[in-house]
């Protein structure tokens, strides 16, 4: 069989390491990949925004399977391209993919089918926003609708950054068209959970939680990242939120996804806010988080690939899907000065030294000259598993230590209490 991942991060490594374990025979091919991934998989020189040459890539190749890892490749509809020329895709169609691609879409959806959320009101001009600044009380939640790579989302603490932050969003079009409509919500409090499920169109079923950190700094300081590490089982889910979670979210978004004609096959990833053990809906994604799948996929006792072939047939409901009960623990190593603007072309030391049962995920690299250096904001993703949480954590931060760049920077919370 032959399966082409598409993304060059953490969690596309995370994704064919898992698959490279299938019963299956299994030729891989990456695009555009990195290092990491090219013990793996043969990396193929093409960008996943790309989706026009990915396409006659899978064409030419005749790949039997196409994952699809970042957001920005379904939401401009590599899954409709593809299912045209007869590719298999697992990620969901361009219409389903709008959950991610508009939060206003998203909003409406959630609301339209009862299920738990922030209260919101969504602006098309600057001067209607500004009006309303502090609508809700402050601090003021601000998301522009569109993609802006995990960015585009403002928690004003005042009026005074309200304000700018409006100016930057609608005045100087900082996130670009993805700015022309901003949602503005209610200040939800509690702890974040990430909520990821396979979809069919018959059946959702949850994959084991995580938590996500997206600060920069320890102790949830400093501005917000594409995540800096997650760890697994979510510490907060018991059987009370996980029923909470099935009836008030999972059943209402599948039945929801039915009646607006959703064929959604793929991944759901919903982001939670948990307060008192009830949960709310903060974002709806449309693929695996990164990097949630880093922490999630070293759980996953069950073929990936057997499950992504279920998905694309609508038999989830017969897979038996088997998770293993141990914790697992997964560091980000970053670059200086993410998530401003970084530096890249630092030589990465120490790769070899980590301990053998410890995965270290390529998410920025690349190699020049024979030696593997930085290439982008997150660099590494060390993941850890053991029995407890305690061990694993211990383990990933050890083995995080053995490795090194000028200027790296990494949070030594993750998932302590
Ligand atoms: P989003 O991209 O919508 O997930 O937002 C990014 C992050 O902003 C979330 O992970 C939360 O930490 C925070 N956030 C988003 N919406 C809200 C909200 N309504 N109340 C509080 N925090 C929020
Ligand atoms: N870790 C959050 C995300 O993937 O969006």
């Amino acid at each position: 069989m032959k399966i082409l991942v598409v993304g060059g991060g953490g969690r596309e490594h995370a994704i064919c390491k898992c698959i490279s374990e299938s019963k299956r025979e299994i030729e891989m091919y990456a695009a555009p990949g990195n290092p990491g991934i090219g013990k793996l998989a043969q990396c193929v020189d093409i960008k996943a925004d790309n989706v026009s040459a990915l396409t006659e890539f899978a064409v030419s190749q005749s790949i039997d399977l196409v994952v699809v890892g970042p957001e920005v490749p379904l939401t401009m509809g590599i899954a409709d391209m593809m299912q045209e020329k007869g590719i298999r895709v697992f990620g969901p169609n361009k219409k389903c993919a709008r959950l991610e691609g508009s939060k206003s879409f998203t909003k409406k959806f959630l609301l339209k089918h009862n299920i738990p959320t922030a209260g919101y009101k969504e602006f098309t001009d600057k001067e209607s926003l500004l009006e309303a600044v502090g609508i809700y009380g402050y601090p003021m939640v601000l998301k522009a609708d569109g993609l802006a790579a995990g960015k585009g989302v403002i928690i004003a603490e005042n009026e005074h950054d309200a304000r700018i932050a409006i100016e930057e969003m609608m005045g100087e079009k900082k996130f670009g068209d993805a700015g022309n409509k901003v949602v503005v919500e209610e200040f939800l409090t509690g702890r974040e959970a990430s909520c990821l499920c396979f979809v069919d169109h018959n059946t959702i079923v949850p994959m084991a939680s995580a938590q996500d950190y997206k600060r920069i700094f320890d102790g949830d300081k400093g501005p917000n990242t594409g995540g800096m590490g997650t760890y697994s089982p979510n510490v907060i889910f018991d059987e009370a939120l996980e029923e909470k979670i099935k009836t008030k979210i999972l059943i209402p978004t599948l039945e929801g996804f039915k009646k607006d004609g959703l064929d959604f096959q793929g991944v759901l990833f919903i982001g939670l806010m948990i307060k008192d053990g009830e949960p709310k809906v903060i974002e709806f994604n449309t693929r695996f988080g990164d990097p949630e799948a880093e922490s999630i996929l070293l759980r996953l006792d069950s073929d990936l690939a057997e499950i992504m072939e279920a998905v694309l047939d609508n038999r989830l409901r017969e897979m038996e899907i088997k998770w293993n009960d141990d914790a697992v623990c997964c560091i980000v190593m970053a670059s200086a000065g993410y998530p401003g603007s970084y530096t890249k072309g630092a030589e990465i030391k120490g790769l070899d030294s980590v301990d053998s049962d410890v995965c270290v995920f390529h998410a920025g690299t690349k190699l020049e000259n024979g030696k593997t250096v930085t290439a982008g904001g997150r660099v590494l993703a060390v993941t850890a598993r053991a029995k407890t949480l305690e061990e694993a954590r211990c383990k990933a931060l050890a083995n995080v230590e053995k490795i090194s760049f000028k200027g790296s920077q990494y949070r030594r919370d993750i998932g302590a209490r």
